[in-house]
């Protein structure tokens, strides 16, 4: 098959990919005109609802969905792969803090990790999803022998989308005049919405929104906390939210940035200008340009944002301590 882009996804049979596969099979994640291969991986006990997804799919007739692979071996799934969206890890429970999961999905990553770095593509694309993101991927790039590790991400974009959908609520702005919404740090409650870099019709959030107070006791709480308010309000934590999350970070990936905007994706922090621990997976703000992806350094940090990402920082240094057992020796 020519020109075929193969897109592993894990936990196929799980909520988020039930919103994200079709999705992908339509065009959405690569555009219109490329055909696409999907290696769908799931565990052996969801071996039949793997079957029953993969039915799905072809019931859809999708033009460009050219093959389906299915099964529970990341050694074959991830042969020859593009990119891969890693899915497949338990979900938190209501009162739990995704750091919480560390011991139950941390070792997911081992394996996957080991086996992306075998046999996908060298400059495959690697997302993680499965909580908590940053640490996971973390293991998962330590285990990676062969992986450029720059394209090794964690997906902070869906708290970007939150950011700017308050932003524009807040001042009666359509989202898509909220530009350069940056997130630093772990996908988690001590991430940092950063609105000191956001932009509204091309002014300053803060000038559009004159209200210092709302910005640091209403906003940041609010997008730190929007998985959990999910999560008691739907007794199941996002996922369709999640879904569009990972087709935005894609196509982000693949088209030129409009001047004045990123987007944010937890990578590799070493080489940041901003002082940020160098052996880490911390959200940055991101640009392609001139097809080549370059974190945003230099940014002017406001003090009271700039103490924000050193806690973001803290609590991911003391997350890769609790999983030093699992870290291979490839970062
Ligand atoms: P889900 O429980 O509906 O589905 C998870 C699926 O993963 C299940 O089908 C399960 O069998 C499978 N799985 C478990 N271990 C696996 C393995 N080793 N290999 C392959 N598949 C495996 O969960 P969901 O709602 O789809 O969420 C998946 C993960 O994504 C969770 O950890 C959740 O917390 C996380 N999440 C992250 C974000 C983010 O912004 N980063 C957003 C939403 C959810
Ligand atoms: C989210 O942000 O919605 C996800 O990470 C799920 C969760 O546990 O909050």
């Amino acid at each position: 098959m020519e020109n075929v882009v193969r897109v592993a996804v894990t936990g196929a049979c799980g909520q988020i990919a039930y919103n994200l596969l079709f999705r992908i099979a339509s065009g959405e994640l690569l555009g219109k005109k490329q055909p696409i291969a999907l290696h769908l991986l799931d565990i052996p006990e969801s071996n039949q609802a793997l079957e029953g997804v993969k039915m799905e799919l072809q019931d859809s007739a999708f033009p460009l969905l050219q093959e389906i692979k299915t099964g529970s071996d990341p050694y074959k799934l991830f042969k020859e792969v593009d990119i891969a969206l890693l899915l497949g890890a338990k979900p938190r429970a209501l009162g739990q803090e995704r750091k919480d999961l560390l011991h139950e999905n941390g070792h997911i990553f081992i394996n996957q990790g080991k086996a992306l770095g075998e046999v996908a593509k060298r400059e495959a694309i690697v997302l993680v999803v499965g909580n908590p993101c940053n640490t996971n991927a973390l293991i998962l790039a330590s285990h990676a022998k062969g992986l450029n590790k720059n394209h090794i991400f964690a997906m902070t974009r869906l708290d970007q989308n939150r950011a700017k959908g308050f932003l524009a609520e807040k001042s009666g702005s359509l989202v898509k005049d909220v530009t350069n919404m940056v997130i630093w740090g772990n996908h988690s409650s001590t991430q940092v919405p950063d609105f000191t870099q956001a932009k509204i019709s091309g002014r300053s959030a803060q000038e559009v929104i004159q209200e210092k107070e709302w910005f640091e006791s209403v906003f940041i709480p609010k997008v730190q906390g929007r998985g959990a308010e999910i999560i008691k309000a739907r007794g199941k934590s996002s996922a369709a939210s999640a879904a569009a999350a990972v087709i935005d970070t894609l196509v982000s990936l693949r088209e030129e940035t409009v001047e004045g905007e990123s987007f944010s994706l937890g990578a590799f922090s070493q080489g940041n200008s901003y002082g940020i621990d160098p052996e880490l997976i911390y959200s940055f703000p991101f640009r392609v340009e001139f097809k080549r992806l370059k974190q945003v350094n230099s940014l002017p940090i406001d003090p009271f944002i700039l103490k924000k990402m050193k806690e973001t920082e803290k609590e991911l240094i003391e997350e890769r301590q609790l999983v030093e057992n699992l870290l291979g020796d490839c970062l």
